[in-house]
């Protein structure tokens, strides 16, 4: 038998026992991890897997305090991952068919006053 891969395993013990709380940065990185080819320009194209992360973390971005907990972990993820496109994270959503409005997250951003301009809700 072929083994899950371990973020698909953890994904799956993780969506049991986070319903409620703010985001955390473990949930949100494991989501995104398979999006770290288009982000980091490896890829044209996020894959299904990168935009069911995607998904996921929209539905969990339900008012400002979720989006900015959000942001700060992009943010952290942006500092520690030096080859991450900032454009394409704002694009990411888009790509994915997601309605949710991500600023371009880099090492430098303001996530309080970036959220203040404009991180749109999730509709649906
Ligand atoms: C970042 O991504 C954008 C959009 O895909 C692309 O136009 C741009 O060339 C990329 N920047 C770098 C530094 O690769
Ligand atoms: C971020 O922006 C907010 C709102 O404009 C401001 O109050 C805060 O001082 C800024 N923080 C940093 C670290 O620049």
């Amino acid at each position: 038998m072929t083994p899950l891969p371990v973020f698909l395993v953890m994904l799956l013990l993780i969506s049991g026992s986070s319903m409620a709380a703010a985001p955390s940065c473990m949930d949100v990185g494991l989501e995104l991890a398979p999006c770290m080819t288009y982000l980091s320009d490896e890829a044209s194209n996020p894959s299904k897997v990168c935009c069911r992360g995607v998904k996921s973390v929209a539905k969990q971005s339900k008012d400002k305090k979720d989006r900015l907990a959000i942001c700060q972990c992009l943010k952290t993820f942006a500092s520690t991952a030096a080859s991450i496109n900032s454009s394409r994270v704002a694009h990411l959503p888009h790509k994915c068919n997601v309605k949710i409005n991500v600023p371009p997250i880099s090492a430098h951003l303001n996530c309080s006053k970036s959220l203040s301009l404009d991180w749109a809700t999730y509709y649906g």
